[in-house]
């Protein structure tokens, strides 16, 4: 009897220590301890076991199960871990990734690129990005910018106004923001002023929203030929390295001298006319291209700061003011400037 209840204890110790799995234990445990498993019945026995041998047999089957059980619990313990570990290894669900599919990222729109780029240059240069509101003062857009009372771009035509408020508007240029920079900080001033400007336009090369980037130098000793120098390293940087900047003579109310300024045309190098001979469309056959208008700020525009320490005996400087939609137009050979607020993604995923 006592060999036979090692033997079970060493069978079943043998059999525990190598189980696989929880389901696995719990046969083990049903058929060592179980009712009808033999070590029970020895222990249900006892009683009817010569009185001589109850003690050994019941001392030596009740320490058997009590090692078994303890061995049971251990065994179980561990399997339990290692299948919690093995499940939480398979179940991993890592949030962090991106859903399936994988969303494609956006990019910023090829005007609002554009104008960054712009603005990188001009930063590069000593510049300040400064911005002013859309919706604007008649004092702002035009008076404080030496627009006569009967100047035509302040009809009814041209500019859009708030209906209730007659000397309200939609801001028709980025201009304005020179005299409200001018307000904010004395000289000397390098700011660069992009934004959205709106005018009564509307077909392939004018839409009622455009954006301009709005350049402003002032201080003592500034020159024309540094309009010419600064619109020149601009312009390189936008259009290619090779490229040369002209100004020719115009009018604006509040620059004098006033310009429009060009670059040389990129496709057919300032050439006018193509490798093959024919006339450069991009140009017309001009060799250069109009980018935008410039000139010296007029010393009465700045009789519009003086309080803010803009003498005209003492500072001067330039101005100058361009359109994105036309810069972008020209470098990717956009045809129709409308496309670009189509929002029609094909086109726009062009340019990322
Ligand atoms: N504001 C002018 C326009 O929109 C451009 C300009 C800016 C001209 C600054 C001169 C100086 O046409």
């Amino acid at each position: 009897m006592l060999d036979r209840i090692e033997k079970i204890e060493s069978e079943a110790t043998a059999a525990i220590e190598v189980a696989g799995g929880t389901a696995e234990l719990e046969e083990l445990r049903v058929r060592y301890l179980g009712r009808k498993a033999e070590l029970t019945t020895i222990l249900r026995g006892i009683a009817e076991l010569p009185a001589e041998q109850r003690g050994e047999v019941g001392g030596s089957a009740n320490r058997t199960r009590t090692a078994l059980e303890a061995l049971l619990e251990r065994r179980a313990g561990e399997l339990d871990a290692t299948e919690l570990e093995a499940q939480l290894a398979e179940d991993q669900i890592d949030v962090t990734l991106p859903g399936a599919p994988a969303h494609p990222a956006g990019h910023l729109h090829l005007i609002t690129r554009t104008t960054r780029q712009i603005e990188d240059v001009m930063a590069g240069l000593g510049y300040q990005v400064v911005e002013g509101p859309e919706i604007e003062h008649d004092y702002y857009n035009f008076t404080a910018l030496n627009h006569p009372p009967g100047h035509p771009a302040r009809m009814l035509q041209d500019t859009f106004y708030v209906q209730s408020h007659p000397d309200v508007l939609l801001r028709t240029h980025t201009s304005p923001v020179q005299i409200r920079a001018m307000e904010a900080q004395p000289p000397p001033i390098f700011v660069i002023m992009p934004g959205k400007v709106y005018r009564r336009d509307s077909d392939a090369t004018h839409t009622p929203m455009f954006h301009q980037v709005e350049g402003l130098a002032i201080g003592e000793g500034i020159t024309l030929a540094d309009l010419q120098g600064t619109l020149e390293e601009m312009l390189k940087a936008i259009f290619g390295s090779e490229r040369e900047a002209r100004m020719r003579p115009h009018f604006f109310p509040f620059t004098e001298p006033s310009v429009e300024f060009d670059v040389s045309c990129f496709q057919c190098e300032g050439s006018g006319h193509l490798v093959g001979g024919e006339r450069c469309n991009l140009c017309k056959g001009q060799g250069w291209i109009e980018v935008g208008g410039a000139g010296m700020v007029d010393p009465s525009v700045l009789g519009f700061v003086a309080e803010s320490g803009y003498d005209p005996e003492l500072v001067q400087g330039f101005a100058f003011g361009m359109g994105v939609e036309r810069i972008a137009m020209l470098r990717h050979g956009v045809p129709d400037l409308r496309r670009f607020f189509d929002n029609d993604v094909r086109m726009l995923e062009q340019f990322s």
